[in-house]
């Protein structure tokens, strides 16, 4: 099948009141993962490269792009390739020439007019080259070892005015909103505020991104996509489901030497978190399980 786009992605399940899901990929065994799991369920998806896996690969974005746009075209589900909290400007100029036909333009660092200065020019440059790009308002927090952010200070939530305004000013195609969810959580505890959310997605007519999605128990996710969410970005529960299967087997096989034999378990623990995460979005509902059980 050929690459789907990320636009189209959403905008078809924003359309069917569902939400796409969209997974963090670093390693091939996590690509395959994610195509196999969203083909059991015969549902679309989102392979995300973040800048921090260029980073682990050694700074290079085209191997594992290769690789991933290589996977995606001989899926039986349609896949798209979004390049994920993109700071350098290098990377955002080399998505298309990758086969990513989106990216999430990340200067939510930057104070307000900052981020909307830096943001306006990425989507200039990202529209005139037919790329989706979406960006961040508000203090979603939790990457690279940051603590969460206090709920209570100053633009830890994003305001729907000021949401509305930037989205106007900037023109992004899609917004992520920090709605109680934290990047990097490793138990399925947060709770969003949904009160929040529907303000937000009242006030703005673009589709909403949930980032941090792995801290969120199944009913919080559902109750997300009811609430207009239409993208939801996980990353560490299929590291929890990888990390976790290749602990366990290893501890059972001391003697194993053969990497096919760990990483081949821990594939298929992320197939099944894949499958049951894209199920819950899709469907809604289920059970929440902890990461990484079946
Ligand atoms: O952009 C990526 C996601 O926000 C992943 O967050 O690792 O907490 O699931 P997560
Ligand atoms: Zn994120």
């Amino acid at each position: 099948m050929t690459l789907a786009a990320t636009g189209d992605l959403v905008a078809a399940a924003a359309a069917a009141r569902s939400a796409v899901a969209a997974f963090n990929v670093i390693t091939l065994e996590h690509v395959e993962a994610v195509i196999a799991g969203a083909e059991s369920v015969g549902a679309p998806v989102v392979l995300q490269v973040s800048e921090n896996a260029v980073k682990f690969r050694y700074g290079r974005l085209l191997p594992l792009a290769r690789a991933t746009v290589a996977a995606a075209e001989r899926a039986a589900v349609p896949v798209a390739l979004h390049l994920d909290h993109i700071q350098s400007d290098d990377l955002l100029r080399q998505a298309p020439g990758a086969g990513f036909s989106s990216v999430m333009y990340d200067a939510a660092r930057l104070p307000y007019e900052e981020n909307l200065a830096a943001t306006h020019a990425a989507v200039d440059w990202a529209h005139a080259q037919g790329i989706w790009i979406e960006a961040e308002l508000g203090r979603i927090g939790g990457k690279d070892g940051e603590p969460p952010p206090d709920p209570h200070a100053p633009g830890a939530r994003t305001d729907p005015g000021e949401a509305a305004a930037f989205v106007a000013d900037t023109g992004v195609d899609a917004l992520a909103v920090a709605v109680g969810s934290t990047h990097a959580m490793t138990t399925r505890t947060a709770a969003l505020d949904h009160g929040l959310l529907k303000r937000l997605s009242a006030a703005l007519d673009v589709p909403l991104v949930l980032h941090g999605s792995s801290g969120l128990p199944d009913d919080e996710l559902t109750a997300a996509v009811a609430g207009g969410i239409a993208k939801v970005n996980i990353g560490t529960a299929l590291n929890a489901a990888m990390t976790g299967a290749i602990r366990s087997f290893l501890a059972e096989h001391p003697e194993a030497v053969d990497s096919r034999r760990y990483l081949g378990v821990g594939r298929e623990a992320m197939t099944r978190t894949v499958a049951r995460l894209v199920s819950v979005l899709r469907d809604g509902g289920g059970r929440t399980p902890a990461h990484g059980t079946p």
